[in-house]
């Protein structure tokens, strides 16, 4: 009987050793998260405290513009995931971070999330000019980062940690040349114009150039601006002066739907390429009924069939009554990567044995080397980080006439 009261309290004992040690190790027992914007209640019916994804966007600034639309994403995957099981049973929980518009804001947000939030990674930030000053502090934190729309060349290059769910320029931007080609294949005379303080829109315009180049057409005129301009009359005048028969324009969305508005007003009749910074119907409102016409390849077609993409389109749709767009499917595809990865991982090594720093750094391994269906179609990485993607589309931007609604409309 004493035996059996000793082996009683050896093992209570026990028990509650490997209690204590669990707590200490779960990465989410001692967050508290800054902003938590999407109060679901996780239907995984479990104890464990949730496990924290950063999420590092522009919720402020005129990038807001494109970063809001990735909250939606991600608040979506959250609800999508928290209600398919979470993590075996354990509950995600995003944080959010503003990034606002600059480095600075960027560099705060990945700071905060990595030592006071102690995520287990993030996804973010909006642009690739942050990227390049703020990926570096996740780098050497050892914390992984999942792009969500940072398409310039040298992303996931930046260091082992930093991987992208979005396809860069290289990949995408030639589609839309293609495309207006087939819509006027008495193209001949190019006028690019690009945002030269915008790392995204400086790599853009290289490809898009390269590609006018290859295409056989004449690169007519260069013309230069930054985000923050408002004013482009001069370089307006210097392109319609060259008599251009198509303009291409690597900017971001306030900027670019000012810039388009102007060459519709002083006159410029011809077809419009906008890059992936002018990617969001939040352009609309901008250039109004003079967005008529923009041609935009897409990395995210709402059309394409998979069970995934269904659910994510459906649940986009009731909340927002129109078609999701791409930076909130890319968004929704880098959580739905953690998400997958961890439960890769778990599944392995119980999340909760691990340390936080071993628990990321086998996470950014996890990730990876894995499949990913989504609603960008089927995914994968390169050892680098690259993403690996199938399909791409080209939109062209249809206005209502009274110029105050419009759509996307795929062309390819
Ligand atoms: N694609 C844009 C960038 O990389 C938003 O900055």
């Amino acid at each position: 009987m004493k035996k059996t009261i000793k082996q009683l309290c050896g093992f209570a004992i026990a028990a509650l050793m490997s209690c204590l040690l669990a707590v200490a190790c779960t990465p989410t027992s001692n967050t508290t998260p800054s902003t938590s914007t999407n109060a679901t209640s996780p239907t995984t019916g479990s104890n464990q405290a949730p496990i924290p994804i950063g999420i590092a966007v522009a919720q402020t600034s005129n990038v807001a513009l494109l970063g809001q639309e990735e909250v939606t994403g991600a608040k979506i995957a959250e609800t999508y995931f928290n209600k398919n099981g979470g993590i075996n049973g354990t509950p995600i929980r995003l944080v959010f971070q503003d990034t606002a518009g600059d480095e600075q804001g960027a560099i705060n947000a990945f700071n905060t999330l990595i030592s006071q939030d102690k995520v287990v990674g993030i996804v973010g930030p909006t642009l690739s000019q942050q990227a390049f000053s703020a990926d570096p502090i996740a780098e050497r934190a050892g914390v992984p980062v999942i792009a969500p729309s940072n398409t310039a060349k040298g992303i996931p290059q930046i260091g082992k940690f930093i991987s992208r769910v979005s396809a860069p320029v290289a990949v995408v931007a030639p589609n839309a040349i293609e495309a207006a080609l087939k819509i006027n294949p008495q193209i001949k005379k190019v006028a690019v114009f690009f945002a030269q303080n915008d790392a995204f829109s400086k790599s853009e315009t290289g490809t898009f150039q390269e590609t006018v180049k290859q295409k056989g057409l004449e690169l007519a005129t260069v013309q230069t601006f930054q985000t923050t301009d408002t004013d482009f009359q001069s370089q307006v005048t210097n392109a319609i002066n060259i008599k251009p028969d198509l303009i291409i324009i690597s900017g971001l969305s306030a900027d670019g739907g000012n810039l388009v508005k102007q060459l519709r007003e002083l006159g410029y009749k011809g077809l419009i390429i906008g890059g992936n910074g002018l990617n969001t119907s939040n352009l609309l409102p901008v250039c109004k009924a003079l967005c008529d016409g923009i041609i935009i390849a897409q990395a995210y077609s709402p059309e394409l069939k998979n069970d995934v993409n269904a659910a994510f389109r459906q649940l986009y749709t009731e909340q927002n009554k129109k078609e999701p767009p791409q930076f909130t499917a890319q968004t929704f595809t880098g959580v739905q990567v953690f998400v997958e990865a961890l439960r890769t991982l778990d599944k392995k090594t119980k999340l909760s044995t691990l340390s936080l720093p071993e628990l990321r750094t086998q996470l950014n391994e996890t990730l990876l080397v894995g499949k990913y269906e989504t609603p960008l179609g089927e995914i994968s990485f390169t050892p680098e980080g690259e993403i690996i993607q199938k399909q791409f589309f080209v939109a062209q931007i249809k206005m209502e006439a009274d110029g105050n609604s419009g759509k996307f409309t795929f062309i390819q």
